[in-house]
């Protein structure tokens, strides 16, 4: 079966594809459209952004991701512009004509992909309400400083697009049966429900499920791998949904963080800014929370305040339904308590009582763009002065997001003051024994979880600290 979009809201139809050929490859050898450049091939300096779109009713909503790790499957039933789009009869837009004349551009490499995150921001694309810096977090420039592209930024409005006939194209494009695929020996399925999806793996169950491809594209990039059989996860419909209710917010696996990034901010102002800090807009626009759980990645970002926040996670299978405490799915470095026959359907995470104690805390040698060294969540539960119920949960302190049982029992019962936490502190130390890594040595990684503790109790003091606690450390 041939995978189908529409460039321009023209179609463009693909046989025998690779199912794991990258947009970005597609686009400069074989559509000769080499305005889209390759920086890193690995999602992080944004050269390659191009704009998704899809349908969302009768409207459009385009996102911006980075084409160097998008496999073309992934883009089937899907519209998509390049900067090429901008320009159809070779005059700038004004966006374009703003870089030009702010001389927000030297060498050129990253310019494309500057003008397609901000051209995204100019016609309303996810995430175009954040601040202009965040939009840009995720696109790296070597030579022009970002000066002038934030000014040349700061002065384009908004641009109109008329999506119309678009929509309508894609809205005919997408009545197609699911699709699949095979190329030599490589067999690939875009399920569009659970029940296929379960049915899927379990013939295949040595397949690969491929969500964002944030992680799994930098597998074939990077790490040259070649995978067998795929799984693309973005058309199944019960991943996508977001629900929000008093008693706490459900997740299907398949949400993008761009997209649950207001709900997470809802349940706390932490966990918003968490989410906004994970990769770039383009990352965040394409990698999805079950991905970063399913990965089991002992610095993802999402688990640990999960964790503390008390998710519960999801399994599906043709079997039926499996779920557990997020913090019992992580068993060891690389394993997880995943059957290979069933996918991460969703995660509940239960809407904290507002007079809980919540603190959240990422560090990272780089602020913008960057996995995180330590990532700390602590979640208590005091009456009358005393420390009733504790939760604390750590990322890059152990092989696998892990709870801290020791600091936890040194928390729970004892008054809220200074010496307990000041305690609870050095028992944290007993709980982990990290590794030593480019991004911290052990004693730095240590120092760190125990000073966070300590300042959440700052924090509570109504003391200043940096803002969430959320910034980038040094050494
Ligand atoms: C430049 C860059 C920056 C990044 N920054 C951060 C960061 O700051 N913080 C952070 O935490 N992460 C970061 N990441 C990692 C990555 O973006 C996240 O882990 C993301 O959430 C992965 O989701 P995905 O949908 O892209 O996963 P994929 O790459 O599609 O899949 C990852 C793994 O999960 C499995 N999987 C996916 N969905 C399911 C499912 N429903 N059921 C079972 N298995 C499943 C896949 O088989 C695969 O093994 C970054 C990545 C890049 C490229
Ligand atoms: S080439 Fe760098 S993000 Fe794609
Ligand atoms: S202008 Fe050269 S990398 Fe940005």
């Amino acid at each position: 079966m041939s995978v189908q979009f529409l460039l321009d809201g023209d179609l463009v139809e693909i046989a025998d594809v690779d199912p794991t050929a990258t947009l970005l490859d597609h686009l400069r050898y074989r559509m000769c459209r080499t305005g889209t450049k390759e920086g890193c091939a690995e999602g992080d300096c944004g050269a390659c952004t191009v704009l998704v779109g899809d349908l969302d009713g009768d409207a459009i909503v385009w996102r911006a991701v980075n084409a160097c790790i998008l496999f073309l499957p992934m883009l089937d039933g899907r519209a998509l512009l390049t900067v090429e789009s901008l320009a159809p009869a070779g005059a700038l837009n004004p966006l374009q004509a703003c870089m030009a004349a702010n001389g927000s551009s030297q060498c050129g490499f990253c310019t494309p992909g500057f003008v397609m995150s901000l051209y995204g921001r100019c016609v309303g694309a996810s995430g175009h309400d954040l601040p202009v810096a965040d939009v840009l977090a995720g696109n790296l420039c070597r030579c022009t400083g970002y000066g002038p592209i934030l000014a040349a930024a700061n002065s384009t409005g908004p641009l109109e697009r008329d999506d119309t006939a678009t929509a309508v194209a894609l809205k005919a494009l997408r009545e197609r049966p699911a699709a699949s695929g095979q190329h030599g020996d490589r067999r690939w399925f875009a399920p569009r429900s659970g029940a296929d999806l379960a049915d899927l793996l379990a013939d295949h169950p040595d397949a690969r499920m491929v969500a964002g491809a944030t992680d799994v594209g930098l597998w074939v990039t990077k790490g040259l791998r070649s995978i067998d059989t795929l799984i693309f996860l973005g058309e199944v419909t019960e991943l996508q949904t977001i629900e929000e209710s008093p008693a706490g917010v459900r997740l299907g696996a398949g949400v993008r963080y761009a997209d649950a990034h207001a709900a997470f901010a809802r349940l706390h102002p932490d966990l918003g800014e968490l989410i906004r800090r994970i990769g770039g807009l383009q990352v965040r626009n394409a990698g999805t929370v079950g991905g970063n759980i399913a990965n089991g990645s002992p610095i993802g970002d999402g688990p640990p305040a999960f964790i503390a926040l008390g998710a519960e996670l999801t399994l599906c299978s043709r079997d039926g339904r499996r779920t557990m405490a997020l913090e019992d799915y992580f068993l060891d470095y690389g394993k997880q308590d995943r059957r290979p026959w069933e996918f991460v359907e969703s995660l509940w995470i239960p809407r904290p009582d507002p007079q809980a104690i919540i603190h959240i805390a990422k560090l990272s040698r780089r602020f913008d763009s960057d996995i995180s060294a330590v990532c700390g969540a602590f979640h208590l539960a005091v009456a009358d002065g005393i420390v009733t119920g504790a939760r604390v949960a750590f990322g890059g302190l152990a092989a696998t997001p892990r709870r801290a049982p020791m600091c936890e029992a040194a928390l729970t019962g004892q008054p809220f003051t200074l010496a307990t936490v000041e305690k609870a502190a050095d028992a944290l130390r007993a709980d982990y024994a990290p590794l030593s890594d480019v991004r911290g040595s052990a004693a730095y990684r240590l120092d760190a979880a125990a000073n966070l503790l300590l300042r959440l109790w700052h924090r509570e003091q109504g003391q200043a600290v940096s803002v969430l606690g959320l910034e980038a450390v040094h050494g």
